[in-house]
């Protein structure tokens, strides 16, 4: 089909800068235009937002009653792991042996690899999130598989083949360390930064990676600044325990990957549970952010992040599903974990907060805010529309909301998949609810 202009009527949502953590007024940072225009190029890109109809040249979409949003951002999932969703009764380690390090196996086979990629970005569009970071699995063709099906799919995917190279299975070890690196580079020199998808280096966490190895990790990110770096930190106590016994001299476990030079303002580091006020101190001065991911810190058992000492120490803090230890590939359940988690240490999440983290906060975290996040004029028109309520119960709570974060947040708390119409990527719709029905 050829390109042409159109604009989605319906309640647009977004932020032009971070709201103040913990604070319901969101200052000038909210940006909700209720019955406006999104207007989209021919591109793909957001030529801007406006009251009135635009002109017959523009193919008009009309979602009034609707609540449209930029696509979610999810920056840390395993693709692989969809396979091992809600499994019972396990903390982190034993969960990663008994049902994740079995179903990574399986994507040694290109097929499985493939059909388990699409199948993964599928769903991701399907729950709203039209950008991710993603691990894929020590195999080099399931990051391979992942690269392939992004670019068919013409999403923001950052992935790479994960690197460990011990305390593993032998069929998800490395071989050593100079063929994980051929593989990291052969993979960076094919896909990193053709089109909208960029390489992450991806050790999987300190404990599976020999020193060696993470020496190799960090010397590839100081040789090419613009790589993105994945990786796991201070998650379970257990795990932490064991970091310390591997790594005697490291001052923290933070501190293995920082001896490393794994710290960048292109890092993602999963959980941070288990962090102090030295590790954030790092974290700030690296420019590395956290990525959040209450479904799974509860699902597991792991611990309750301090987002607001993160934000304290001005740590940037994304939202993620960490799907398949996150039981949910909807951030807006994810956003209502985080919520009642910081609920649990007396603090309170907005709405503001949430959505801010989920969308423009990560692309900012990213480096991709020129691209993504926000309704802004020239980025990729990645955005969603979605019913504001669902059944019988979130449309009389929809009812009763007083004001516009109360209504914001009950949509936060009450909606998930099924509140989602349709999801655009780049201008060009993706999923369609009725197209799947
Ligand atoms: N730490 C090391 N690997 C993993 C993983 O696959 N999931 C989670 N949640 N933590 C990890
Ligand atoms: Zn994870």
């Amino acid at each position: 089909t050829p390109p042409e202009k159109f604009a989605l009527r319906g309640d647009l949502l977004d932020f032009t800068a971070a709201p103040a953590w913990g604070e319901i007024d969101p200052g000038s940072a909210l940006r909700f235009q209720p019955d406006h225009w999104l207007l989209v190029d021919e591109r793909g890109r957001i030529q801007g937002t406006q009251a009135e109809a635009p002109d017959a040249s523009w193919r008009q979409i009309d979602h009034s009653g609707r609540l449209i949003l930029p696509g979610f951002i999810d920056t840390h999932v395993h693709a692989p792991q969809l396979d091992v969703i809600a499994s019972y009764g396990a903390e982190l380690l034993d969960w990663l042996n008994t049902y994740t390090f079995p179903a990574e196996c399986r994507y040694a086979d290109p097929a499985v690899a493939r059909a388990g990629a699409e199948r993964f970005l599928d769903a991701l569009l399907a729950h709203g999130t039209t950008a991710a970071v993603v691990f894929a699995t020590v195999h080099k063709v399931s990051a391979e598989a992942l690269f392939e099906a992004a670019a068919q799919r013409g999403m923001r995917l950052i992935t790479g083949k994960v690197l460990m190279d011990r305390n593993a299975p032998a069929a998800l070890l490395d071989a050593d360390v100079a063929s994980a690196e051929r593989d990291c580079v052969d993979l960076i020199s094919r896909w990193h930064g053709v089109g909208r998808l960029a390489y992450a280096v991806t050790p999987r966490f300190a404990p599976t990676s020999t020193p060696a190895q993470l020496a190799m990790a960090g010397a590839l990110c100081r040789a090419d600044a613009s790589l993105y770096m994945q990786t796991h930190v201070a998650e379970n106590r257990a795990e932490v325990a064991w970091v310390s016994e591997l790594f005697p001299d490291a001052r923290s476990y933070l501190d293995v990957y920082a001896r490393e030079g794994l710290l960048h303002p292109r890092a993602v580091l999963a959980h941070g549970v288990w962090l102090d006020d030295a590790d954030r101190a790092v974290l700030k001065a690296s420019g590395a952010q956290i990525a959040f991911s209450p479904s799974s810190n509860l699902f597991l058992g792991s611990g309750l992040f301090d987002w607001a000492a993160a934000a304290q120490a001005g740590v940037a803090v994304s939202v993620a599903s960490d799907v398949g230890g996150g039981s949910s590939l909807s951030m807006q359940r994810n956003l209502l974990d985080g919520y009642k988690v910081q609920a649990l240490a007396g603090q309170r999440m907005s709405a503001w907060a949430g959505l801010h983290a989920a969308t423009r906060g990560a692309a900012e975290a990213l480096g991709l805010v020129d691209e993504i996040g926000h309704f802004g004029a020239g980025t990729l028109a990645d955005v969603c529309v979605w019913d504001w309520a669902v059944g019988p119960v979130a449309t009389a709570r929809a009812e009763v909301a007083r004001g516009l974060h109360e209504r914001v947040f009950a949509w936060m708390g009450l909606s998930d998949e099924r509140n989602l119409h349709s999801a655009y990527v780049a201008g060009v719709p993706k999923y369609s609810r009725s197209s799947t029905a």
